[in-house]
């Protein structure tokens, strides 16, 4: 059974109910699955993890949160993640999803292996609620 871990930060729960949704997807797919929010969130969630998926909305001119996301992810600069399965979704107000852009770099960077991101306008679509689900499932194949 795969091991997913998500760790989201939601400010007004857009990308708290992409993060449910994701977990659910994996969770239909026969995966275990530890929902987090970054802030009770530990590297050894990171680590112990076969597959990762990150979640935050845009903020602070179009980054991603700088309280509490940044300084999270900023810690694996240094701790080995071995390309790790990784999966990235998050909302946006107005950038049209440059935060993501710069966030997936900024993965790769870091040596988390990204293979599906999701990124949505204010609140999720039921489209795109589908959409989350699915890269629950298929993050766990
Ligand atoms: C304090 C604050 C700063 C924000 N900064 C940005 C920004 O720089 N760029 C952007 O596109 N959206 C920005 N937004 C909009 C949020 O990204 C958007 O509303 C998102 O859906 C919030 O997700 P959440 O409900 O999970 O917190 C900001 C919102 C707030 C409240």
């Amino acid at each position: 059974m795969k091991k997913l871990t998500i760790i989201y930060l939601s400010n007004g729960g857009n990308v708290e109910v992409l993060a449910n949704h994701i977990a659910k997807g994996a969770k239909d797919a026969g995966a275990q699955v530890l929902l987090k929010l970054v802030s009770e969130a530990s590297v050894e969630d990171v680590t112990n993890a076969d597959v990762v998926a990150f979640g935050s909305p845009s903020m602070d001119n179009n980054n991603i949160d700088q309280k509490e996301m940044q300084p999270f992810i900023d810690k694996f600069k240094l701790i080995p993640v071995n390309n790790k399965i990784t999966g990235l979704f998050g909302s946006y107000g107005w950038d049209n999803g440059e935060f993501m852009n710069k966030w997936v770099s900024l993965m790769k960077e870091y040596e988390f292996n990204v293979v599906q991101n999701i990124t949505v306008n204010e609140a999720p679509t039921n489209e795109q609620l589908v959409k989350a689900e699915e890269m629950g499932k298929s993050l766990v194949k």
